[in-house]
């Protein structure tokens, strides 16, 4: 897929967790369409470094780096307003994809099977607040610190990473599901309450794509890179797509997920990734 290069020409950017995977393929992609300068936001030290040295090497005078922790709100603020003074006064576009996948068990199963040997653990309410600050507060806290200035600046856009396990919810996921299915419905409320302020508002999957959200784990067959990903979301969003889908498989998965006159082709499907999972094989 191409990506529309005019559309993102000239135009100031921030991606959150956009040291690593996803992230640091839209920075790439949006550099290579032109955009007049990217905030490269993460809160991995060494990759951010590693990432934006390089990346200040091709493309002079159009890149910085910025330590934060999206969990925090206060270090979210900082961020958004330190990238503001870089692109002198004005931010474009926003995309809040930090995130994490939260593999577990909802509660110790009887038998783990091969669940073990994927390395899954009995999920604590911890757990669940972890995986809440991360993949929907950081972006909240994003939304938040944004939508004033792309208001007072006439309008402005704002892309949230979501998931397809916003519409298939898989099985020893319920908290990575829970947290993006969450996202993807503060993002479209949001979409239609700042429409007349001229700022877009969006949602993202991925697609299944190859990154270190898989911790080491088998990867699923038909993974798609981080750079197809990219791509694809970056043509949604030049498109103002409501909901933007990373690959087929979400596309057409969200067509049927709350259809009431196919409920039985989610449930076989997942039912079916329920039990791949139990024998140790991670299937989507
Ligand atoms: N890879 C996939 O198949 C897939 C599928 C659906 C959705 N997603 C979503 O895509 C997004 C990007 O994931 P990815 O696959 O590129 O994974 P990744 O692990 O390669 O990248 C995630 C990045 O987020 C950063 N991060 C984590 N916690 C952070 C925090 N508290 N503050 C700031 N940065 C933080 C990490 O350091 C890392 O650089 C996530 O929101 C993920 O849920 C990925």
């Amino acid at each position: 897929m191409e990506v529309n290069k005019g559309y993102f020409a000239g135009k100031t950017a921030v991606v959150t967790g956009a040291a690593s995977g996803i992230g640091l393929a839209l920075i790439e992609e949006l550099l290579a369409s032109g955009a007049e300068k990217v905030v490269v936001a993460d809160f991995n030290q060494a990759n951010l470094e590693k990432h934006v040295n390089r990346l200040k090497g091709q493309y002079p005078g159009k890149v910085k780096g910025i330590l934060c922790n999206v969990t925090l709100e206060e270090n979210v603020r900082a961020m958004i307003a330190g990238a503001v003074e870089f692109f002198g006064g004005k931010i474009d576009l926003l995309i809040n994809n930090a995130g994490a996948g939260f593999f577990g068990f909802f509660v110790a199963p009887s038998d783990p099977g091969g669940l073990e040997k994927l390395g899954f653990k009995e999920q604590t309410n911890a757990d669940w607040e972890k995986a809440f600050a991360l993949n929907f507060y950081g972006a909240l806290y994003g939304c938040r610190a944004a939508i004033p200035l792309m208001r007072k600046q006439g309008g402005g856009q704002i892309v949230n990473i979501i998931s397809g396990i916003a519409f298939y919810h898989m099985p020893y996921q319920s908290m990575y599901a829970a947290t993006k299915a969450a996202l993807n419905a503060m993002t479209l409320s949001l979409r239609a309450e700042f429409w007349d302020d001229r700022i877009k508002i969006s949602s993202a999957t991925p697609g299944t794509t190859a990154t270190a959200i898989w911790e080491g784990k088998t990867m699923p067959e038909g993974i798609q890179t981080p750079q197809q990903s990219a791509r694809r979301i970056l043509a949604g969003a030049a498109n103002n797509r409501r909901v933007i889908y990373g690959d087929d498989a979400d596309e057409s998965g969200s067509k049927n997920c709350f259809d009431v006159d196919c409920q039985e082709i989610p449930d076989q499907y997942l039912l079916n990734i329920a039990r791949q999972r139990r024998n140790g094989k991670m299937a989507v």
